[in-house]
């Protein structure tokens, strides 16, 4: 069943074609091919000022966490709006210093760095690393000291909390291979707390992705005040509190708490420690900010289910087939009254398991459009090459003008960075 869902912040509907911003979406279609990522930059602008606002006179940095949508024009659109980044490698670090980014503002996350990425952001002086476990704080001491540099550290925590998400964006359980637990912690920022090559700043949480209530993220929240009050206690001066990203978005009808009253109950349990708060939201910023544009190619009646064959697939959008995720799949021109059956919206990769949507009422013929909404986060950004489609291009709306962000990738692009040895020739 497909519901009767209101289209998100930056796309509306006018006399049954559906518009983002200004734009008519059919005319980037036109001009610019499917599939095709579209971002309204309004919609991003006013998700980034909300979590803003959210914090009202607090101290705070928002760190927008580059792997969301990682596109270096939506990275410059956030930097001029005053976020700070989080990122998980070198990649995303380098992205971030293309883009204009202030690597003071940059917070480092993930639990295998290597040590030439630790090195390139202690070049770049970045705000701090996010330590996930004994042996990266080991390499980090071990490369500050040969740098003769101080590297600002916080431990990331695991708190052993049900983030009540998908398992696979769910990172704050015992079980996950993330960060490390309050008294592993305690012995780590002790020893950061005697190596002159360490300072240790703050302290650091992320609990998961996709987070529809506020009960998780306060009891991780709990878990990081108790920290900060035993460092404390012992010496150690935690000037930052870091709570990570996770708060999800309205793909369907989930209900979702706004940054404000996340960000109220976490300075009821925070305000009083005087830290500076920080945040490292992404798919809530970017995620209903895009939609993913792709054309019918076939329609096929299969024995039991009708199938739309599209030109976009799981190279893609990955999070269908990978998460069972549920996207929102509309019409690009509605015509009135016009007739709908239930299709499954698959993609040309042949796997099963490449489908965009399953069981959608729509109204589609051969040559029609179709657009996959909420697909700001994590759609581009996982996107890959599988079956040698090249990836679609990216294109930024703002008002009625949009700007090109990234081209769609030529046939030979493909194979440019693979040779025949010589043997073989
Ligand atoms: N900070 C850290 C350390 C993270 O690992 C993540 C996401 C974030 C912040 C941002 O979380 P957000 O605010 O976007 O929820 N591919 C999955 C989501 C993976 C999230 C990974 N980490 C999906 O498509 O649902």
């Amino acid at each position: 069943m497909t519901p009767d869902l209101d289209l998100p912040n930056g796309f509306v509907r006018q006399a049954g074609a559906l518009l983002c911003e200004r734009a008519p979406v059919a005319e980037l279609a036109k001009q610019h091919g499917t599939p095709l990522y579209i971002y309204s930059q309004t919609a991003i602008t006013e998700s980034f000022q909300a979590w803003k606002a959210a914090f009202g006179s607090a101290p705070h940095l928002i760190c927008y966490a580059v792997k969301a949508n990682s596109n270096i024009a939506i990275l410059k659109l956030l930097a001029t709006l005053g976020s700070g980044f989080d990122i998980v490698s070198g990649g995303e670090l380098e992205r971030v210093l293309a883009a204009g980014g202030d690597a003071s503002k940059v917070v480092f996350s993930g639990v295998g760095k290597s040590p030439a990425e630790i090195e390139r952001a202690l070049q770049v002086g970045i705000r701090c690393f996010n330590v996930e476990s004994a042996s990266e704080l080991q390499l980090i001491e071990q490369i500050a000291a040969e740098r003769g540099e101080i590297a600002r550290i916080s431990i990331r925590i695991n708190p052993d909390v049900d983030a009540k998400t998908h398992p696979y964006i769910s990172t704050g359980l015992k079980e996950n291979k993330f960060g490390v637990n309050a008294e592993r912690a305690l012995a780590l920022y002790q020893h950061a707390q005697s190596a002159s090559c360490l300072e240790p700043v703050g302290v650091d949480c992320h609990i998961g992705s996709q987070l529809t209530q506020i009960e998780p993220f306060i009891e991780s929240v709990q878990h990081l005040r108790n920290l900060v009050l035993e460092l404390r206690d012992s010496g150690i001066n935690i000037e930052h509190i870091d709570i990570g990203g996770g708060l999800g978005i309205r793909y369907a009808d989930e209900t979702i708490p706004s940054p404000s009253d996340l960000i109220s109950a976490v300075r009821a349990e925070l305000d009083s420690l005087g830290a500076e708060l920080m945040i490292e939201p992404g798919r809530s910023i970017v995620g209903n900010a895009g939609a993913l544009l792709t054309k019918v190619l076939v329609e096929k009646a299969g024995d039991t289910k009708n199938f739309a064959i599209v030109d976009a697939a799981m190279n893609d959008l990955l999070r269908p087939a990978l998460y069972s995720a549920w996207q929102n799949i509309v019409e690009v021109s509605v015509e009135e009254g016009a007739k709908k059956s239930t299709y499954d919206i698959v993609g040309p990769v042949c796997e099963t398991g490449d489908f965009l949507g399953k069981e959608r009422e729509l109204s589609v013929r051969e040559g029609d459009l179709l657009a996959v909404m909420g697909a700001g986060a994590y759609s581009f950004s996982m996107s890959s090459n599988y079956n040698s489609r090249p990836r679609a291009a990216e294109i930024l709306v703002d008002g009625s003008q949009h700007h090109v962000i990234r081209q769609r990738e030529n046939l030979s692009s493909l194979w440019q960075d693979e040779q025949i040895p010589e043997a073989l020739q």
